[in-house]
């Protein structure tokens, strides 16, 4: 590759980065439906980790364009789903494509950062997050807002690509955390939560920019601590 070819490829990477951390622009509903062939497995993974129940009360975090709601809906429709994302046009794609069940007023979706969440305390009996943490700027503080707004047996799910595979992904680099197992543990538990089980899973190879590359999956649950 000359050097003109890898400075174009660094942009490429950069943008791709950018898109995955917050969606905006002409790229975004593209970059947003790429996700949901990318992350469907980790997405019904986390699904399946939530156990949901009757009437269940749930908040998402980067629910992206809102394509795994009905997922959740499949399994109970009582239940009752918030979701919010700070990136506007996620909101609106997630509004479209679960327009019934807002109709319905079962699912409602927000603006929102995942650090200042605008919901009262103790509303939620379960809080998940798929692929935003390696975005959050203040960990700290935006699993005080999840403490802060899970109902006292409250239950988080966080689910993650992890550090050995992220490492190799080229865009990573740009702007990108990443967790082991042990650092996503450590910091729930450093944080008011009680680590409740874990989750580990190797998925199919996918072309992840132009190269087919190793998918693992990381799923922790967690219990508010008092
Ligand atoms: C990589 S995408 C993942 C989307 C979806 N959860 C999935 O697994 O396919 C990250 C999403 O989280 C949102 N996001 C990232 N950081 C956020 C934050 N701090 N607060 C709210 N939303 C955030 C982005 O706008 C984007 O829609």
């Amino acid at each position: 590759m000359n050097k003109t070819d890898r400075l174009l490829n660094k942009d490429k990477l950069k943008i791709i980065a950018e898109q995955l951390r917050k969606p905006e622009g002409d790229l975004a509903i593209d970059v947003a439906k790429k996700m949901n062939s990318g992350n469907r497995l980790i997405n019904l993974s986390t699904i399946e980790a939530l156990e949901v129940k009757p009437h269940d009360r749930l908040l998402e975090i980067g629910m992206g364009n809102g394509f795994f709601v009905k997922d959740i809906f499949a399994l109970n429709n009582s239940l009752h789903y918030c979701g919010c994302d700070y990136a506007e046009i996620m909101v609106d794609e997630s509004l479209k494509n679960n327009e019934q069940l807002v109709k319905a007023g079962q699912a409602e979706f927000h603006v929102a950062s995942a650090d200042a969440l605008p919901f009262a305390d103790h509303i939620f009996d379960k809080v998940f997050s798929v692929n935003t943490v390696y975005f959050w700027e203040d960990p700290e503080k935006v699993l005080a807002e999840i403490h802060r707004v899970l109902s006292q047996q409250g239950k988080l799910v966080l689910a993650l690509r992890p550090k050995a595979s992220m490492e190799k992904y080229p865009f990573v680099k740009y702007g990108f955390d990443t967790f082991t197992k042990n650092d996503l543990t450590g910091l729930l538990s450093e944080n008011r939560f009680s680590v409740m089980n874990y989750w580990e899973k190797e998925e199919p190879e996918q072309d992840i920019a132009g190269k087919k590359m190793k998918v693992e999956t990381l799923i922790v649950s967690a219990k508010k601590q008092p």
